[in-house]
Parts: C-alpha cells; structure tokens; sequence
C-alpha cells in the first residue's frame, strides 16, 4: 500500500521524515483550518510578539524580525479585506499564516517557527480569543440587562401571581419578575469573564526551549499579566477555556428559562404577553397560529451550550499529561458555544424589544377568587396578633377549604367564618386581602414591592445606563 502512494510533495513543512503523502483521509480528519481561521487575528498577534521578541533577543537578526513582522501585518490585511486564500495543504491557522508569510518575505519567513511550536502557540491563540468573546459577550448580556430594564420601566408595576411549581402562589409586580433576571444574567456573567493571565507563548511543545527567550516580554506585548510558570501546564489545558464556558453555559440556562417564561406568558391560557408580529412566527397549515419559535429555541439552543461544556471536559477526560490533538477540538466546542450564545442573546433582545403584557389578564390571575393567592396574607394577620405561624397555617388551611366549599374568595367570607377559623381574626383583616396592599406590604429588603421594585431599578440604571 504504502509503496504505492504518491511520493511526498516537495516543500511539506511537517514531513522531512516521511518518504510518502499523506493519507487524504488523515489530511481530512486532521485539518482545522476552516474551523481555526477565525483566530486569525490572535494567531497573527501572537506571531508579531514572537517575531518582535526573536529580535530583541538577538535569536534572529533586527532586520528579519522587522520583515516578520512587516510580513505579518500584511497577511493580516489579506485577512482582513478578505483576500487571503488558504490552501489545501494549509493544515491550520498557523501554517496557513506561517505558509502565507514565507511566500511574502521569503527566507525569513522559515524563521519564525524558531524557539515555538504550535501547541503554545494555538493555547495563546485559544487564551486571547476567549478574552475577547468573553468581552463581546458581556457587551451584549448588557443589552438584554438594558432590554429587561426598560420594560422594568414601562410595566414593571403591574400586578401578576409569581409562581411555585407552576401554581398561582403568590402576588408580585411585573418588574420584580424581570430584574430577576437581569440579576441572573449578572450572575452568570461572573464566570464569562476572562482576563488574560498566564500566557503560555515560549512553552514550545511543552518542554520549553534551549534558546534565549523573553517570555515575559511576549506576555506583556500580547496582554497576559506574566508567562505560564510551568510549560507542560501551558500546552496541556484548556480548563481556562472550560472556566469561561461554563459562564457561556450559565447565561444559556438562563436565557432558556426566560424563553420558557415567554412561551408560557404568551400562550393563550396565560395570555399575559402578545410578542410583535417580526418576533412571531405562524403554522405551515392553521393560519390563526401566533407562535413564539423564538422563545422555543432560547431554550433548545441553550443545549449547544451546556453541551460543548460538557464536550470540552471529556476531551481532556482521561488525558495523559502533553499535548494531543484531542485538544484541538477545544475550539469547536468554544466556538458553537459562542455562535449559540450570541444567536441567542440577539433573539432575546429582539424578543424583549417586541412585546407587550395584559395587565388585566395578570391581574385577573391574581384576583381570582379562589386561587387564594392572598391566603398568606391572612396567616401573616394572625401572627402579627401574636399567633405562631404554624397555628396561623393552619386556621388558614381551613378557611380556605371553607372558601372553597362556598367557592369564594376569601375576601368575600364573612367575619364569623374567619372566626371559627381563629378567634382572633377581626374586622381588620379584610384590609390585607387585596392584592395591591399585599404587594405593597412586601417591603423587605429584596422584595416586590413597588417601592422596593424602583429602588432596584435605580441600582441597575446606575450600573448599565
Ligand atoms: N491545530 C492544532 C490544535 O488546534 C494546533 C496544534 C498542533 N500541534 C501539534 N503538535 N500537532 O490543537
């Protein structure tokens, strides 16, 4: 077989030892480069560091680091206006640049590889890339913060049941609904952040390199605060990657479950939102359909997330110690992960920006009668007359199934119902059974109550703009 197969192509970087091709099954499955070209201009970025180091330090001559780096910004501007052409043969980013710089420039092209190899190169590649997802990301959860935000402003006091086990339990405002989220999205974005720390450039394959190098100075030139203390580490991890993903991961939930309340809110049994009809999407055969697709795969997609977390753990499941190419599907896992999560913070922005909410049918939620949402409320009465909680449970409990006996609220009960209940209800405590008192009353700190609601509000404006 082997005899058979074409003879090695004169100029293959990578194959001075091999006497035949490549399998084109092997170039196939090991071939990234439609998947890492978009690191272009980390790749490039951690080139200029390294060719600017090679000639301070005197590895290469100050006139060869010059036409690198020269080089190097050329190619990025082939990238950049869209010129570029890789090549088959390009088998990732780094050769592509590397084989694209050596055309420009010619012999000094061969000498940027010196004292480097791909696998600290395609870790600082990785590192600076995800600063910078993670920083886009961020910018855009802000604007679905903002998106919330402004419809805090608008309907944020309207009245509406919060819900324990998709059961009516309790009244709270609009608006408190709708910070909670902003304040998970704040959450998850505690891990999305990524600052640049160890850089991993100078680690070479993962033993390091007999040659002078100045790793901090390519740290510092790319960003990083210092260079990675330990080059087996540098080239072998990718839980930093991981870290932030699980951030990515956290928004994603997070957004699947507001999609899950939209779906929820604009059906027509909840019918307390109606999503404008750019954010609606009708049925291929019942032309009345009004449908919220969008919300649907906030939550489907949330899934691409969660699973490229997952996947960027089992890559690394079970590795030895070193660099394998196993590793080099790190960045698919990252960058499904981003697509997924930018696709979906773009939708939830629209969506939020097209909708209005019924406060009539959520009021109406709240002040059906015999959903007790206000039952509570009556509990809170008794302990406040010095009635342990447990016994003011109780007496509830029963005078809702009195109530619901009658089939009426409680509020429609007449006095001496609650006293048999309790003895020690009076007149006094039809003036919490309402669900705006009730609201207003829950001024504790974090709570609903309007007052409480703007205080919120004033916080995130302050915070967001
Ligand atoms: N494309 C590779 C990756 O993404 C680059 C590193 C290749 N290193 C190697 N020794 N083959 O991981």
């Amino acid at each position: 077989m082997a005899a058979r197969r074409k003879r090695k192509a004169k100029g293959d970087p990578l194959r001075g030892r091999f006497t035949v091709e490549q399998h084109p099954a092997l170039v196939r499955i090991n071939r990234s480069y439609d998947v890492d070209c978009r690191m272009w201009p980390q790749d490039i970025a951690g080139s200029i560091a390294h060719a600017m180091m090679l000639g301070d330090t005197g590895i290469v001559t100050k006139a060869a680091s010059k036409r690198m780096v020269k080089g190097l910004q050329k190619v990025a501007a082939e990238f950049a206006d869209g010129s570029f052409e890789p090549r088959e043969s390009d088998e990732d980013i780094h050769m592509a640049v590397e084989r694209r710089l050596t055309e420009l420039i010619g012999p000094d092209g061969a000498r940027l590889h010196t004292a480097r190899s791909r696998n600290d190169q395609v870790a600082t590649d990785v590192r600076l890339y995800l600063a910078s997802a993670a920083e886009s990301i961020e910018l855009n959860v802000q604007q679905a913060q903002r998106a919330l935000l402004a419809l805090v402003e608008r309907d944020g006091a309207f009245v509406l049941p919060f819900y324990t086990h998709l059961q009516r339990a309790q009244p709270v405002v609009l608006g408190h609904g709708l910070l909670a989220y902003v304040e998970m999205l704040e959450r998850d974005l505690q891990s999305a952040r990524y600052e640049l720390d160890e850089c991993p450039l100078g680690a070479c394959a993962g033993a390091g390199t007999s040659l002078p190098i100045d790793r901090r100075m390519t740290a510092k030139l790319l960003g990083f605060k210092r260079p990675s203390p330990n080059s087996l580490e540098a080239v072998s991890s990718r839980n930093d990657i991981a870290r932030v993903l699980s951030g990515f991961a956290a928004i994603a939930v997070t957004l699947s479950r507001l999609g899950a309340d939209l779906v929820l809110w604009t059906s027509s049994e909840f019918g307390f939102a109606r999503l404008g009809d750019g954010v609606s999407t009708g049925s291929s055969i019942m032309p009345q359909k009004r449908n919220a697709d969008g919300a649907e795969l906030l939550r489907a997609k949330a899934t691409r997330v969660t699973g490229a977390l997952g996947r960027l753990f089992e890559v690394q499941r079970g590795l030895p110690m070193g660099y394998f190419k196993d590793l080099q599907e790190d960045k698919t896992a990252l960058f499904e992960a981003e697509d997924a999560v930018e696709e979906m913070l773009e939708i939830a922005c629209a969506m939020l920006g097209d909708i209005s909410f019924d406060a009539a049918r959520m009021r109406a939620a709240v002040e059906d009668p015999t959903g007790y949402l206000l039952a509570t409320e009556a509990a809170d009465w008794l302990v406040r007359q010095g009635v342990p909680f447990r016994e003011a449970h109780e007496a509830v409990g029963a005078l809702v199934s009195a109530a619901e006996a009658a089939g009426l609220g409680l509020e429609e009960l007449p006095l001496e119902v609650f006293r048999r209940a309790h003895r020690k209800f009076d007149e006094d405590v039809y003036k919490v059974l309402s669900a705006d008192g009730a609201v207003r009353s829950r001024r504790v700190l974090g709570g609903p109550s309007p007052a409480g609601v703007k205080r919120q509000l004033a916080r995130w404006r302050k915070k967001l703009g």
